[in-house]
């Protein structure tokens, strides 16, 4: 069990003795979620519905068939979660969902099915900042020994990958974001790009299976480009253009042979995760000379599951920070993909605050962590 007095915001660590059990709901992009987490930290449940069989053949998300998806697994969603968490809706104490960033008309399942459950149930509401989620995962999951405030975290996922620094639970400076592509997205294209099979996990996952099958042979690869060195900004478009002009040149994913495809997906993760290394070594030294006094690194979001990452970034986290030493925390690999644990949790201290928003709240596409993103909203 969690003791989250370092979690609270100052002023309100009397209410960590309150339990509070929230049901909250994911829908931001392709999976669909739900999930039961109280204030102590437990989780009681956690549904995670994956639509990969349905967009595989679209090679990505494809918008429409992904709100039908949520539109037809959110109700057995919730279903389950309250189920599995032994518990009937009327006895949670406030519902949370997924405000945004992320796709439309996904948002929009998750939104008027927690506004419908709030308003019918009677129950406080909270709207959350997705990435905002990701990157607090940690103080739940690394009990007993959370990452305390500032921290530096490397959000790395499908639609983004930033370096921000985290002041408090609601307060996000952004530090850097990629001028192009992000590494998730990359990840799935350059996957696509090689026809591998997506594993029940997805299509980045899947790369990085079939890269850890078998040594890789280490002379195919193209010149694979270093992005904006010095910088602290990410680019992830010139190494995806790498890898598809190797493929076109060499007559499609269907005239290479399995281990030149090896060694052009092993040099792309490689180069891809060589970025993320060499920004957050960037980020912390800046963070040093600002003297700033971080001690954790926290590294959340989907790709953050990738065994080759961790590995990587524990080395060099480890090899960068010696004089003045910074912990590199994870989540669990099945609390990096979208889960509604991190909503659940994510919302607590607004909760606890009393500081939740009106039923009328619309979703938000477009949302940058720099906003003051715990502002509850009060007009339709
Ligand atoms: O956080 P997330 O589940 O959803 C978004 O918020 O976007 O991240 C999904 C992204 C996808 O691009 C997926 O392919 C990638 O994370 N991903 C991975 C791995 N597992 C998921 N990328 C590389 N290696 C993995 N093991
Ligand atoms: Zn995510």
């Amino acid at each position: 069990m969690l003791s989250p007095s370092r979690f609270w915001p100052r002023g309100h660590r009397h209410l960590r003795t309150r339990l509070f059990t929230v049901l909250a709901l994911e829908s931001s992009a392709d999976d669909t979620c739900a999930a039961v987490v109280t204030s102590t930290g437990q989780i009681l449940s956690n549904i995670v519905v994956k639509q990969h069989h349905i967009h595989e053949d679209f090679g990505g998300i494809h918008p429409y068939k992904a709100v039908q998806a949520h539109q037809l697994n959110m109700p057995g969603a919730v279903q389950r979660a309250l189920r599995d968490a032994n518990i009937a809706a009327a006895q949670v104490d406030g519902i949370a969902f997924t405000r945004g960033p992320g796709m439309t008309g996904c948002l929009g399942v998750g939104c008027s099915a927690a506004k419908t459950l709030a308003a019918a149930l009677n129950k406080p509401l909270v709207g959350v900042h997705h990435m905002q989620a990701h990157a607090l995962t940690p103080t739940l999951t690394s009990a007993p020994n959370p990452p305390t405030f500032p921290f530096l975290t490397l959000l790395v996922s499908g639609g983004h990958t930033l370096l921000v620094l985290a002041s408090s639970a609601s307060q996000f400076r952004v530090l850097a974001t990629t001028v192009d592509e992000s590494i998730g997205r990359v990840f799935d294209k350059v996957s696509r790009m090689l026809a591998l099979p997506w594993s029940a996990k997805g299509p980045g996952a899947s790369l990085e299976e079939f890269v850890a099958a078998s040594p890789a042979r280490e002379d195919v690869a193209p010149l694979m480009p270093r992005a904006m060195p010095g910088v602290l900004g990410f680019s992830f478009a010139g190494l995806h253009s790498a890898v598809e002009r190797f493929v076109t040149a060499q007559g499609g994913a269907a005239s290479l042979d399995v281990s030149t495809k090896h060694g052009l997906a092993s040099a792309f993760q490689r180069t891809a995760v060589g970025q993320l290394e060499e920004k957050v070594v960037l980020a912390l030294r800046w963070c040093r000379d600002q003297g700033l006094g971080v001690r954790h690194l926290v590294v959340s979001g989907g790709v953050a599951s990738n065994s080759y990452l961790r590995d990587r970034l524990g080395h060099s986290v480890i090899n960068a920070t010696r004089q003045d030493p910074v912990s590199l925390v994870f989540p669990p690999p099945e609390l990096c993909t979208d889960n509604a644990v991190m909503i659940g949790w994510a919302s607590m201290h607004r909760f606890l605050a009393g500081n939740t928003d009106e039923y009328s709240i619309l979703i938000r596409p477009k949302w940058s962590l720099d906003d003051d993103i715990d502002i509850p909203q009060t007009e339709s």
